[in-house]
C-alpha cells in the first residue's frame, strides 16, 4: 500500500444492503485500499425487512478506519468523502439527539403493500407516476415513512412538532458524519422516495399530503456533487468535506461511464438494477419501468429509466443461509456447470414480491419442475438462471420502450461468476461487457468527488477511466432462447396467479 503525506485521496463509501464498504482512491482514481463489513438483516414478520441504523453507522465508521489504516494514511490525508448507498431504505431520527427512533425499514420490506393497494384503488397511482416516475409500491420510502409515523409511539406528534428527521441512508450517514449539523440528501436519492417531483425538482406538497408526511421531516435536496458538509472532528478526527452523494445504482451508472443517453448498465448486488441514461428527457415507460433521476449537477438533472428486480445476489444468499447447500456464493459456478438451461427445475425468486416489470408485492417464490433427482446442482442452476431471466424481462421492457440496447455493461458481486455471465448473454440474447471493476458503484461516486475536487473538468473524464475486462456473446440460438424464455414466462404467470 502506498504511503503519502499529501492530502489528495478520496474516501468513497458504498453503504449497501448486505454490507458496507469503503475504498480509498488516489489522485488518478486508482484504488489503494479497501475494507468491508457485513450487516445483519432482520425479518421480524413475513415480508418485513429491517436493519439497525446503529449497526449501519458503526460498520461505516469501521470501514473508514480500516481502509485509511490499510492505505498507510491518516484521515487528514483524505481530500473528500463520497457516499453511495442502498436507496429507499428509511430511517427516522431525533433532530436534537440524533437518536434513531426505530429500526430502518429496508427497501425490500413489503409491510405497506395493503396501503399501496389502497392508493391504487383510489386512483392515486397515476399522480405518483406522473410526478415521481415511480409507482404506488412498498419499495419506495414514502409509505415506509408513513408506517413509522403511525406505528412508533409518539412519532407523529414529534414529527408535527419538528422534532424528527427522515433520511435515506446517505442522509443518515451525512448527519452522523457532520455531528448532526447537516440534514440533506442528493437529488438521486430524493427521487426514490415517491415524494420528489421529477419535473419541478422539489418535494411535492400534494404527495406529502397523499402520504400524510409533514414537510419539516424532509432533508434539503442538493446537487449530487458539491460540498454537503464537513465531517465533525469529534467523529472522524478531522474536518473533511463530503463532496459527492449518489444512490448506489446511479453511482454504478456513472462508474460504468454511462454518461450519454442510451447507455445502459446492470448491477448484480443484493438485487439487480438495469438503468439506462435518458439525458435531459424524462422517458415514460409503457412497460412498467421506472423513470428516475440519475444525477443533478449544477442544478441540471440527468434522468434515467430503470428496471428493478429485488432478488439477485440475495437468491444465492438464500441457497447459502437458508438452505445451507453452499457455504460460499462462488460455489454456484461449479455447481451450475454440471447442469444446463434445459433442466426442468425453474425458480421464480419472488421472496420479497416481484419488482419490474410485474410489480406484485405480495407474490411468493416458487420452485417448479422438481424430480427425484433434484439437488443442489439444479437449485444453484435455477437460482442463477432466474437472475438472467429477470434481466431478460427488463431488457425486453426497455426494447419495447424504444431503447436500442446495443451494449450491456455489467458489474456487482455476481459478475465474478463466469457461468452466470454466459447465462446472461445467452438468456438475454445480448452481448455482455463486464467492466474492469466489479465495484462500479463506489468507483462512480468516488469519481464524482474527484470532479467536485477539480481533479477532472467534468464527468466526461470517467469515460477515459472505464475499461471492459470481459466480453460474453450469446452461444445459444435465438430460437432456443425463445423456447426457454417462454418456459420462464409460464412459471412467472403461475406465480402471479397462485392463491395459496
Ligand atoms: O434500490 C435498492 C438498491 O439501491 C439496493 O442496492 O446494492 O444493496 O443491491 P444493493
Amino acid at each position: 500500500m502506498t504511503s503519502s503525506n499529501n492530502s489528495c485521496y478520496i474516501l468513497a463509501i458504498d453503504q449497501g444492503t448486505t454490507s458496507s464498504r469503503a475504498v480509498i482512491y488516489d489522485r488518478q482514481m486508482q484504488p489503494i485500499a479497501s475494507a468491508q463489513h457485513e450487516l445483519t438483516l432482520h425479518y421480524p414478520q413475513p415480508g418485513w425487512v429491517e436493519q439497525d441504523p446503529e449497526q449501519i453507522w458503526q460498520s461505516v465508521l469501521n470501514c473508514i478506519d480500516q481502509a485509511v489504516s490499510r492505505a498507510g494514511l491518516s484521515i487528514a490525508n483524505i481530500a473528500a468523502i463520497a457516499i453511495s448507498n442502498q436507496r429507499e431504505t428509511t430511517v427516522l431520527w431525533e433532530k436534537d439527539s440524533g437518536k434513531v427512533i426505530a429500526n430502518a425499514i429496508v427497501w425490500q420490506d413489503r409491510r405497506t403493500a395493503a396501503f399501496c393497494r389502497q392508493l391504487q384503488q383510489q386512483g392515486a397511482e397515476q399522480t405518483i407516476s406522473q410526478k415521481t416516475g415511480l409507482r404506488a409500491d412498498p419499495y419506495f420510502s414514502a409509505s415506509k415513512i408513513g408506517w413509522l409515523l403511525d406505528n412508533v409511539p409518539d412519532a407523529r406528534t414529534k414529527a408535527k412538532a419538528g422534532k424528527l428527521c427522515f433520511g435515506t441512508v446517505d442522509s443518515f450517514i451525512l448527519s452522523r458524519l457532520t455531528g448532526g449539523k447537516v440534514h440533506a440528501t442528493d437529488a438521486s436519492n430524493a427521487s426514490r422516495t415517491a415524494l420528489y417531483n421529477l419535473n419541478s425538482l422539489a418535494w411535492d406538497p400534494e404527495l406529502l399530503q397523499l402520504f400524510n408526511i409533514p414537510a419539516n421531516l424532509l432533508p434539503e435536496v442538493k446537487d449530487s456533487a458539491g460540498v454537503f458538509g464537513t465531517s465533525s472532528v469529534d467523529v472522524l478526527g478531522a474536518a473533511i468535506p463530503i463532496m459527492a452523494i449518489l444512490g448506489d445504482q446511479q453511482a454504478a451508472l456513472l462508474g460504468q461511464a454511462c454518461i450519454s443517453p442510451g447507455m445502459l448498465k446492470s448491477t448484480y448486488g443484493t438485487g439487480c438494477f438495469a438503468v439506462v441514461n435518458t439525458g435531459d428527457q424524462i422517458i415514460r415507460s409503457n412497460n412498467q419501468l421506472l423513470s428516475t433521476l440519475a444525477w443533478q449537477l449544477n442544478g441540471k438533472a440527468t434522468y434515467a429509466l430503470e428496471g428493478s428486480i429485488f432478488m439477485a445476489g440475495a437468491t444465492v444468499q438464500w441457497l447459502r443461509d437458508k438452505l445451507g447447500i453452499i457455504s460460499q456464493a462462488s460455489e454456484t459456478e461449479a455447481l451450475a456447470s454440471q447442469s444446463s438451461y434445459q433442466q426442468t427445475e425453474l425458480l421464480v425468486p419472488a421472496f420479497t414480491g416481484l419488482g419490474a416489470p410485474y410489480w406484485q408485492p405480495e407474490a411468493k417464490a416458487a420452485l417448479f419442475g422438481m424430480t427425484r433427482d433434484t439437488g443442489k446442482v439444479q437449485l444453484a442452476t435455477a437460482a442463477l438462471c432466474a437472475v438472467a431471466y429477470q434481466s431478460a424481462d427488463l431488457l425486453n421492457a426497455m426494447r419495447q420502450d424504444g431503447i436500442q440496447v446495443a451494449q450491456l455493461r455489467v458489474d456487482g458481486g455476481m459478475t465474478n461468476n463466469q457461468w452466470f455471465l454466459q447465462a446472461l448473454a445467452d438468456l438475454c440474447q445480448q452481448p455482455v461487457q463486464r467492466c474492469n471493476t466489479t465495484d462500479a458503484t463506489v468507483f462512480g461516486v468516488g469519481s464524482l468527488a474527484a470532479v467536485s475536487l477539480g481533479y477532472y473538468p467534468d464527468i466526461s473524464a470517467i469515460s477515459g477511466l472505464w475499461q471492459a475486462d470481459q466480453q460474453h456473446k450469446p452461444k445459444i440460438s435465438g430460437a432456443e432462447q425463445t423456447k426457454l424464455y417462454q418456459h420462464w414466462q409460464t412459471a412467472v404467470a403461475a406465480v402471479l396467479k397462485q392463491q395459496l
